[in-house]
């Protein structure tokens, strides 16, 4: 197995205060790890709180929840990719289920943001998933495959770059309901075969993480299933104690 990624995504929550009493309470509960790499995902005017309190913890990585595709300009309320790099993050969080469903984002917008990341040299994780009536007519792994290979178009250097997908089954997200390990093997092993076709030998290393109501008492077992490389948490990730639970899983 690849060594797991944990990312916990804190969506908009944990302003910089309680990003900071979060790190406290969290590193001092957990020494550095080598066999796992832990990214958070705070909100962007948190990022700074959370970078400071890591500091030389070189097994935790950082990463935006969102960017805009263009370098700079006029586009008031964005972030882009070169800022956060700068800023110290890592890894780009792509076409997560809520940017598309609550602020509609697009296939085409996932492609301009993971092409834009891979020009800054950072790694974006794309997230993909089907929503529940697709996956009751039969459609999950047709969806999956498109938001894939759409996100991905736009790069061009697939073959020797670093990039990670989260499969999150959008009827999972903060439900409660959790794909089964099982469901989540067949998810994940489809798109393993679909990232050999994209980037060939690359995709047999390319972390795959499941995402979707993970909690203390379902992440070892997801991250047992085969070709589940790690997790995305989001409300399991707000509390300290629990987030350190799915960390050491
Ligand atoms: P959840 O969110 O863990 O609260 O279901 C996961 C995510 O949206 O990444």
């Amino acid at each position: 197995m690849n060594r797991p990624v944990l990312a916990a995504n804190w969506k908009m929550n944990n302003g910089p205060t309680m990003s900071r009493e979060f790190m406290q309470a969290f590193l001092d509960q957990y020494p550095r790890q080598n066999d796992r790499t832990i990214l958070f995902f705070p909100p962007a005017l948190s990022f700074a709180a959370v970078a400071d309190a890591i500091d030389d913890r070189r097994d935790i990585l950082l990463g935006v929840q969102n960017v805009h595709w263009e370098d700079q300009g006029a586009f008031t309320g964005e972030l882009s990719v070169n800022m956060a790099r700068d800023a110290g993050a890592r890894v780009i969080l792509v076409g997560h289920s809520e940017r598309r469903h609550v602020f509609g984002e697009t296939d085409e917008q996932t492609a301009l943001k993971c092409a834009a990341a891979e020009r800054s040299g950072m790694t974006p994780l794309l997230c993909v998933g089907e929503k529940l009536e697709e996956r009751e007519a039969g459609q999950a792994s047709e969806i999956v495959v498109r938001q894939l290979r759409a996100g991905f178009s736009g790069m061009k250097q697939l073959a020797t770059r670093d990039v990670m997908v989260a499969y999150e089954p959008v009827w999972a997200i903060g439900t409660g309901r959790t794909a089964t390990p099982e469901d989540a093997a067949t998810m994940h092993g489809i798109i393993r075969e679909e990232l050999k076709e994209l980037c060939g030998d690359r995709a047999r290393v390319t972390p795959i993480l499941y995402g979707g109501s993970v909690n203390p008492g379902n992440a070892a077992s997801l991250l047992r299933s085969e070709n589940v490389d790690g997790l995305l948490v989001g409300g399991a990730s707000l509390d300290a104690g629990s987030w350190l639970a799915i960390a050491k899983a």
